[in-house]
């Protein structure tokens, strides 16, 4: 099953895709996770991204569409895959239905995650993750056990460097201006899964596995 998580900043996409991965048995793709990973590494890659990152901009289509093309390929994804955060815009999602024509796949399900901005500020600006494991937090509505220690494998919890309040507005505005259109994009196509976002986290991975069966 080859499944794309949309939604804006913040509505949960990470948060439910490290949750379905045990259920289904496939990969997520985050194109962010790989964009910080290339950075992390030092990358050319990483550092011309971190440009348009710290502004909450988009990073260019070529970029991205190159990442995936190579990830989806890969032994691990032959049984599907869960892409969080790509595609961005109609011409990545463009690009997207080109190359899966190619090898002969499909999107089966675009689950679109549903959450007001007024409640999208809070969880960014809270948020924390692990430098070692990946591992998402909140410091209110997830704290790990001990303050930026993260539970799972004793890692340092970080704030992301796009997690201020003047970078998330500029990734709210793009989301609203270049990624929201691909709702009614994946709407005509049949694909489109509408899920209120808002509630527990383990409410929303049972909206989530509802849909997808
Ligand atoms: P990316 O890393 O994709 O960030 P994003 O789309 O802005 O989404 P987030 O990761 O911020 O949110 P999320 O939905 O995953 O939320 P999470 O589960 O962590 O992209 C970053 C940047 O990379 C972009 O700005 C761009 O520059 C570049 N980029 C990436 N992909 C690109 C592409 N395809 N094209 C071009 N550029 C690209 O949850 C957030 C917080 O809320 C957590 O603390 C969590 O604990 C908490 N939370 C989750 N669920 C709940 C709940 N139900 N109740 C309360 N709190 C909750
Ligand atoms: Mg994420």
């Amino acid at each position: 099953m080859n499944i794309i998580l949309l939604g804006p900043p913040g509505a949960g996409k990470g948060t439910q895709a490290k949750r379905l991965i045990d259920k289904y048995g496939i990969p997520q793709i985050s194109t962010g996770d790989m964009l910080r990973a290339a950075l992390k590494e030092g990358t050319p890659l990483g550092l011309e991204a971190k440009k348009y990152m710290d502004q909450g901009a988009l990073v260019p289509d070529s970029v991205v569409i190159g990442l995936v093309k190579e990830r989806i390929q890969q032994a691990d994804c032959s049984k599907g895959y869960m892409l969080d955060g790509f595609p961005r815009n109609v011409s990545q999602a463009e690009a997207l239905d080109e190359m899966l024509n190619e090898l002969g796949q499909k999107i089966d399900h675009v689950v679109c995650v549903e959450v007001p901005a007024s409640e999208l500020i809070g969880r960014l600006t809270g948020r924390r993750t692990c430098r070692n494991c990946g591992a998402g937090f909140h410091v209110l509505f997830d704290p790990p056990k001990t303050d930026g220690v993260c539970d799972k494998c004793k890692g340092e919890l970080y704030q992301r460097d796009d997690d201020n309040e003047a970078t998330v507005s500029s990734r709210l505005k793009v989301y609203d201006d270049q990624t929201a259109p691909l709702i009614s994009y994946y709407d005509k196509q049949g694909k489109l899964r509408r899920i209120d976002g808002v509630g527990s986290m383990d409410t929303i991975l049972q909206r989530i596995t509802a849909v997808l069966g």
